[in-house]
């Protein structure tokens, strides 16, 4: 089993996200799955440029490092995704990511995956940030088993920070047991139900533009 890690921390795996990214990580591999981190910062992803190629043909033309980003999640069986919470969001490089993910989500291709969300902030909002990520793995098809987020105590440190890793490693542990189990998780099916509606109407809307995605909602259809 193979776990994707995503970071966004401008501090790479030397922060507070990393810090806690690195207790979630150990619950994935005390759980027997092979762990790869992906750290925005050493990559290359520039914001959409909103082209509509990836409709058209399935591939992003902008040329940096996204597409390898984008094999990698459609290869791995789950993923996590860490951001440190800025004005209330995900870091720029993590928000030009979910932007380039547009024809991943109007496939929603990563149905069958699943996801785990981490954030850490100065002083609070954690819940907000999570929110958000976690809605994110929903439009792309996947399924969120759950985020968990902190304000940081001081450098790589956190309040009652015993309690957190603890949490922080069953929720990679859980990651884990959901992929192995093929876990349902009926609290997400009406918003996936909606949006499956939602992005199969409007390729078929757009089916003489978006040949791409047209022809890959007619092989979902027919599975
Ligand atoms: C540009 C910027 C914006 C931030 N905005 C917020 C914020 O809105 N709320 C908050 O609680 N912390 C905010 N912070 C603090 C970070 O979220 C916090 O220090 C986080 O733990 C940093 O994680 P890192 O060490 O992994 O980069 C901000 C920090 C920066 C640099």
């Amino acid at each position: 089993m193979k776990i994707l890690a995503i970071i966004a921390s401008p501090r790479g795996m030397q922060g507070n996200t990393g810090r806690l990214l690195e207790e979630v990580l150990s619950g994935v591999t005390a759980a027997g799955a092979e762990t790869e981190i992906l750290s925005l910062k050493d990559l290359k992803v520039l914001p959409c440029v909103a082209c509509d190629l990836c409709h058209k043909t399935g591939v992003c033309k902008v040329d940096d490092d996204y597409e390898t980003i984008k094999d990698k999640l459609l290869a791995c069986d789950g993923f996590i995704l860490a951001s440190p919470n800025y004005i209330f969001s995900v870091t720029a490089q993590m928000k030009a990511l979910f932007d380039r993910c547009n024809g991943l989500i109007h496939c929603m291709a990563l149905e069958g995956k699943y996801a785990a969300v981490v954030e850490t902030s100065g002083g609070g909002e954690d819940a907000e940030v999570l929110t958000y990520m976690e809605r994110f793995v929903n439009t792309l098809g996947a399924l969120s088993v759950g985020g968990i987020g902190s304000p940081m105590a001081g450098i790589r440190t956190f309040p009652a920070e015993e309690a957190l890793f603890s949490r922080a490693s069953a929720l990679g542990k859980e990651l884990c047991h959901c992929i192995r189990d093929k876990r349902q998780l009926p609290e997400q099916a009406a918003f996936q139900e909606g949006f499956r509606a939602r992005m199969s109407g409007l390729v078929e809307f757009m089916q003489e533009d978006w040949e791409y995605e047209s022809e890959f909602w007619g092989m979902k259809r027919r599975k």
